[in-house]
């Protein structure tokens, strides 16, 4: 599994006993669950930028210890007229040069320790930065992906690793070099279209497998749903999204134990369902498989791809429930996230279709 850097108190500029200013925040870096701290030392690298043009005005190389629950930063002193602006911290474990976006391209190249970029602080009132972390992540070349998450415990609210190997897959298809073989999503995702390619997202969290799908596919359009609380941290990312060209993302509401919302759709089918990491509760599974079988029963055509890391057992409960309600798997690909003391973790891609024998 990927480990993610976390503030546990959000970056802020603290005046000092000798009248000078410093930043300071405290970190930890945990899995997406937020279950286990990271067990090995990392180097770190912590820049100060200027919030209007990202200029960096000071730097530290600081470890993280295995072992670790946190990490405090202090940066400073700065000098008073840089003391007055506002500022981002960023924090990652790239090494010594400057801080650039986490690589989603290939397996070899996503990075073990995910990094962090705070809001923006500082400025004439000593603000403090919102409890919010910004992911920034390079799909492919020349394009970027911004995704904020909350900085605290929300399920919801939070980037988890199915959805972050879901984009290096989607990536690596719509981009074709050494696509993972999948023809189903080869043939959906390369063909020619004359019409743009609808997709639907359930529990999408932050928005991370869609907003990924619509900035990288042209004449992609992308509905994200989750439950309302979700809402916020969405339309952030919605707003911080560079679509491809004809491709748009919108948020609807839509609990899985609820009726389907008949103004859901404003096409007449769908041609691809997400799922990402929505596997983890057994008790929410029945409703899940439900909604999925609703939807490919108003758009027969459609493919469901389920990304998941397998957390514990009753998991596997899914796979009979999308058996039984005829739904069929047409393709099963593997990924390797970098974990810990050179170990790798499995994330699941399961492609489904309507088993047109029922
Ligand atoms: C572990 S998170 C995964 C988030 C995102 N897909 C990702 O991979 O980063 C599971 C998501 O399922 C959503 N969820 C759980 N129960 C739900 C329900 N009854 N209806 C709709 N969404 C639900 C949660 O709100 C949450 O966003």
């Amino acid at each position: 599994m990927v480990y993610y850097i976390r503030f546990l108190k959000s970056p802020r500029l603290q005046k000092q006993k000798t009248g000078s200013v410093a930043a300071s925040a405290l970190i930890c870096i945990t899995t997406d669950l937020g279950d286990a701290f990271l067990s090995q030392d990392v180097d770190l690298l912590v820049t100060l930028q200027l919030a209007d043009n990202e200029k960096a005005v000071c730097q530290a190389k600081l470890q993280w210890r295995g072992g670790k629950r946190e990490l405090p930063i202090l940066l400073g002193p700065l000098p008073a007229s840089i003391a007055q602006q506002s500022m981002i911290m960023q924090v990652t474990a790239h090494g010594s040069q400057a801080p650039s976006w986490d690589s989603l391209l290939d397996e070899r190249n996503i990075p073990l320790v995910l990094s962090a970029w705070s809001t923006a602080f500082g400025g004439p009132q000593l603000a403090v930065a919102d409890k919010l972390i910004e992911r920034r992540f390079s799909v492919n070349h020349g394009i970027e992906l911004s995704i904020w998450e909350e900085t605290g415990n929300s399920i919801a609210r939070h980037i988890w690793d199915a959805a972050t190997a879901s984009v290096m897959y989607l990536q690596q298809i719509i981009a074709g070099n050494q696509a993972p073989s999948n023809p189903v999503l080869h043939k959906l995702l390369r063909d020619e279209r004359s019409s743009p390619l609808h997709v639907i997202e359930l529990g999408s969290g932050c928005g991370i497998f869609g907003i990924a799908l619509a900035n990288l596919l042209p004449q992609c359009s992308v509905l994200l749903t989750d439950l309302p609380e979700v809402e916020e941290i969405i339309t952030k990312n919605i707003g911080a999204a560079h679509p491809a060209d004809s491709s748009d993302i919108r948020y609807q509401p839509l609990d899985w134990e609820a009726e389907l919302p008949d103004n859901l759709f404003d096409s007449p089918s769908i041609d691809l369902i997400l799922v990402s990491d929505c596997t983890y509760n057994a008790d929410s599974l029945p409703a899940l498989v439900s909604v999925l079988g609703r939807l490919v029963r108003l758009s027969p055509h459609a493919i469901i791809l389920v990304a998941l890391k397998r957390r514990h057992e009753s998991e596997s409960i899914f796979f009979d429930l999308m058996h039984s309600a005829g739904l069929q798997t047409l393709h099963l690909h593997r990924m390797e996230l970098p974990s810990q003391h050179d170990q790798f973790d499995e994330i699941e891609l399961h492609c489904y279709g309507a088993d047109t024998r029922q």
